[in-house]
């Protein structure tokens, strides 16, 4: 038997409504399981492999889970003082000038403004400092917190900050790959780059499609999620099968006008 156990950040582009779609499948898996762009894990959490290897470029989110994996209450205690603090002068004190000393005073105060900042977006400036503004939520502590259970699962996890193609290039022949990579397709040339292309450009989707394509000739399989968009349908059309998954949205912000998008699954 398995914990439920939720993502513990809201995270763009998170995949929790993935892991309950009925077109979404893992593989049997004899090796490990691989997930080089992690986020919020969502589909980690819902698989809960035995063996798993966990990666993200964005180094302060993997400092949160290794001190949520090695000493979940220190990060809940120092939590619960940001939750008696919150205000908009708390919010804005921890995100420009609070410097923790210890590792799990750093994962609380991540998962602090992960949580009261605006949208759960992590966006950094060109210093690399953390500059989202304060968001409508003010619930610090969810009633969904189970850390100790977190701490429990990620006990079977390696978890490495690095660039994806790192940790795709070990992978080895029973291993199976989960990649949601942020998404970008190849832009039209109207000069307008959007921020997501700034972050994950689409170079790198070409890097990504490559290292995917080496690591299946060497046995691994893959799952790929990303963008229903023509670019990416051509970049896979000759390594892999590409299916289109629909996904429930709300329509401009509106939560009574709800309609559907469309998402890839690629897979070998
Ligand atoms: C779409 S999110 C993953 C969401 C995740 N599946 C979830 O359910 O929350 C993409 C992630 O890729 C990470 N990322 C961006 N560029 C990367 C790179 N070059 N190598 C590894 N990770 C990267 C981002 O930090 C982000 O956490």
């Amino acid at each position: 038997m398995t914990d439920i156990v939720l993502p513990f950040l809201k995270w763009a582009g998170g995949k929790r409504w993935l892991a309950s779609n009925s077109e979404f499948k893992i593989p049997q898996i004899s090796g490990r399981y691989i997930e080089p762009f992690l986020g919020s894990g969502s589909i980690f959490f819902s698989t809960q492999p035995k063996d798993a290897v966990l990666s993200d470029v964005n180094s302060e989110l993997i400092d949160t889970y290794l001190s949520l994996r090695d000493e979940h209450e220190k990060v809940s205690r120092h939590l619960k003082l940001h939750a008696r603090s919150h205000s908009k002068s708390h919010y804005y004190y921890v995100r420009d000038e609070m410097k923790p000393r210890s590792t799990a005073g750093r994962a609380a105060r991540f998962l602090y403004l992960n949580r009261t900042c605006w949208n759960g977006l992590y966006r950094v400036n060109l210093k690399g400092k953390f500059n989202v503004p304060k968001g409508t939520k003010s619930n610090v502590i969810m009633e969904t917190d189970d850390f100790e259970a977190v701490s429990r699962i990620l006990q079977k996890a390696r978890l490495l900050c690095c660039d994806f193609e790192a940790v795709i290039d070990q992978a080895q022949s029973g291993d199976f790959i989960y990649a949601d990579p942020p998404y970008t397709v190849h832009h039209n040339m109207n000069g307008f780059i959007k921020y997501n292309e700034i972050l994950f450009s689409w170079e790198d989707q070409k890097r990504l499609r490559f290292a995917l394509a080496r690591a299946s000739e060497r046995g691994v399989k893959f799952l790929l999620s990303n963008a229903d968009h023509a670019s990416v349908h051509e970049l896979y059309s000759d390594v892999a099968s590409i299916k289109i998954v629909n996904r429930a949205s709300v329509i401009s912000g509106d939560r009574d006008a709800r309609g559907t998008t469309t998402e890839l699954l690629v897979s070998n």
